[in-house]
């Protein structure tokens, strides 16, 4: 059997958004992922109900869910990441936290956690501060994992800035070229382990 001469699809996994379904920072990240994908990835998105879904973090407790599994291993196969997260009192939301907390079981991986992997990161917010802020403290986990932060991030602020079409499709022309650029910073990144 010879090998298929293909390369392999890009695998990109995004993961974000609130409890409501399709809120803002939701649509956002699954906006980077479309924009990934029109770029040759595959993509799977880890939404904010689905977040919702995972049992609260306990390093103590080995046994995991079905929902725990799929997303460690979805993160595991793959080769970059996008976060999405909205600003909740100055910083990222306890529900993303929950979820990035678990990706722990990558620590003993031959890939430590996101070792070598670009991680595009998106925020929103109500106000330029908090932008700023939870967008910052989003680069400093991701560096603490040992991930690559794309040098373009993504903050919106939802009070100055109106993202979306009626059709729920990113419509503001700064915010769509930001998430272009991030997809193809993602999609660009020199793939491989810094180990
Ligand atoms: C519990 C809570 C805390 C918040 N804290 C802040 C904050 O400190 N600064 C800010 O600008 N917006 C804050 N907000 C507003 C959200 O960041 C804003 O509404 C954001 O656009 C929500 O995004 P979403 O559509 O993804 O839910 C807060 C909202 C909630 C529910």
């Amino acid at each position: 059997m010879t090998a298929d001469p293909r390369p392999r699809r890009k695998r990109v996994v995004g993961l974000g958004g609130t409890f409501r379904q399709a809120s803002s920072s939701e649509r956002l990240v699954r906006a980077v992922l479309a924009a990934c994908e029109a770029l040759g990835a595959e993509t799977a998105m880890f939404d904010g109900p689905a977040l919702a879904r995972l049992p609260h973090f306990n390093p103590e407790h080995a046994e995991r869910t079905v929902e725990e599994r799929e997303l460690v291993d979805a993160v595991r196969a793959c080769d970059a990441l996008v976060i999405g997260s909205p600003g909740y009192h100055g910083g990222y939301s306890g529900l993303v936290k929950n979820a990035v907390d678990l990706l722990e079981d990558l620590r003993a991986d031959t890939r430590v956690y996101f070792d070598g992997m670009p991680v595009g990161l998106v925020v929103t917010a109500a106000g330029w501060q908090a932008c700023g802020t939870t967008l910052s403290a989003l680069r400093d986990v991701v560096h603490a994992m040992r991930g690559w932060p794309t040098p373009v991030g993504i903050a919106v602020n939802s009070v100055e800035q109106r993202p979306f079409g009626a059709d729920g499709v990113v419509a503001d022309e700064g915010i769509a070229s930001a998430v272009q650029a991030q997809a193809r910073q993602i999609m660009g990144f020199a793939f491989g382990s810094s180990a």
